[in-house]
């Protein structure tokens, strides 16, 4: 019997050495240590022994019991600990190391300009109306006193959708109406910003695509002066407090008298630069009292109210503010141009 024991135990912890994880370590405990093994055979079997022989042999296999549960603990616990180690050197972390920095995002060049025109007008008491970018042939051109077939129409080309009569605006001039109509007979004073839409070729100088910032101002007494003083007032306060502006006579169908502002070139003060292409004057919207059909159009009796509108690309003025050279480059996506701002 103690042979057997001896056996018993050398083989035990040859075996308890190559056991390398936890579903090993599992089986050799219900092996060796377990209510069916050979261990606990023998212990049963202490009774058929000699009686003399039997308290020796009981220690000898309570001795050999505990010391294999003792190596099982052992070696239970250098497991865990090579686990542990190898946990913390494969997950590893110099926290000495600089961190990655977060990419900022930022608003977009447009959206900036166009924020900060609003933002002018805002102080100058012309209230936020948002109107749609999709848009009906009568609020864009008709109802703005171009009829169909009007010549003034070319100077608008136009996308037109699958449906009859719904196009992309062509101009922010398409949300005075919508305005008008809410207010009347209200005075209002309202800017309109949004994108705006034409069918046209896309050059250095023209997108299809492009944002306006529109202005509509009707009460009683308005009048051209009004016009006149407030967009120069918006130049001082947008460009600097020194700018000059001259008004041109231009035509829209839907402002009579019209006209077009030019402000003095920023750069070169008048002289004659690259960016003004030498004629000292930059030219930023076109504006004008608002067309008596068009008031009327709105709700308003024109015997009684008067108003004057204007009409900016943002981009535009993005590019006089920013000296960008190429009106492509706004809607292009390219980072390296984008981030400059
Ligand atoms: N809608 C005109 C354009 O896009 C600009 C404009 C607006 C002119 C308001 C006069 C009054 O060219």
């Amino acid at each position: 019997m103690l042979e057997r024991l001896n056996q018993l135990e050398r083989e035990a912890r040859e075996a308890l050495r190559s056991v390398a994880g936890g579903d090993d370590l599992r089986d050799w405990h219900r092996r060796y240590l377990g209510r069916k093994s050979a261990l606990q055979d023998l212990l049963k079997g202490l009774g058929s022994l000699p009686r003399e022989e039997r308290p020796a042999a009981g220690q000898r296999v309570n001795a050999v019991k505990s010391g294999l549960e003792e190596a099982f603990a052992a070696r239970e616990e250098e497991l865990r600990r090579t686990r542990l180690e190898a946990g913390l050197r494969s997950e590893a972390l110099d926290v000495t190391l600089p961190g990655r920095p977060a990419r900022r995002g930022r608003l977009h060049v447009s959206t900036q300009v166009l924020r900060r025109i609003c933002h002018v007008w805002a102080e100058m008491g012309f209230q936020v109306y948002r109107s749609r970018d999709v848009e009906t042939d009568e609020l864009n051109f008709q109802l703005l006193n171009f009829p169909p077939h009007h010549p003034a129409r070319d100077m608008q080309d136009t996308f037109h959708t699958t449906r009859e009569d719904v196009l992309l605006r062509t101009h922010t001039s398409a949300g005075q109406i919508h305005a008008m109509r809410e207010h009347c007979p209200e005075p209002i004073r309202v800017v309109l910003p949004g994108m705006c839409y034409r069918y046209e070729q896309i050059t250095v100088r023209s997108e299809i695509q492009f944002n306006q910032v529109e202005g509509l101002a009707v009460g009683k007494g308005i009048r051209m002066s009004d016009l006149k003083g407030t967009l120069t007032d918006f130049a001082r306060r947008m460009f600097g407090p020194a700018t000059r502006t001259r008004f041109r006579c231009s035509y829209f169908p839907f402002t009579e008298p019209s006209a077009e502002m030019d402000i003095e070139c920023f750069l070169c003060g008048g002289d004659g630069c690259a960016i003004c292409k030498r004629v000292g004057w930059l030219e930023i919207l076109g504006c004008g009292m608002v067309h008596p059909t068009v008031l009327g159009n709105g709700g308003y009796d024109p015997a009684v109210y008067t108003g004057f509108a204007f009409g900016m690309g943002s981009e535009r003025v993005a590019m006089l503010r920013h000296g960008i050279e190429d009106i492509r480059s706004f809607w292009a996506n390219d980072l390296r141009f984008l981030e400059q701002f």
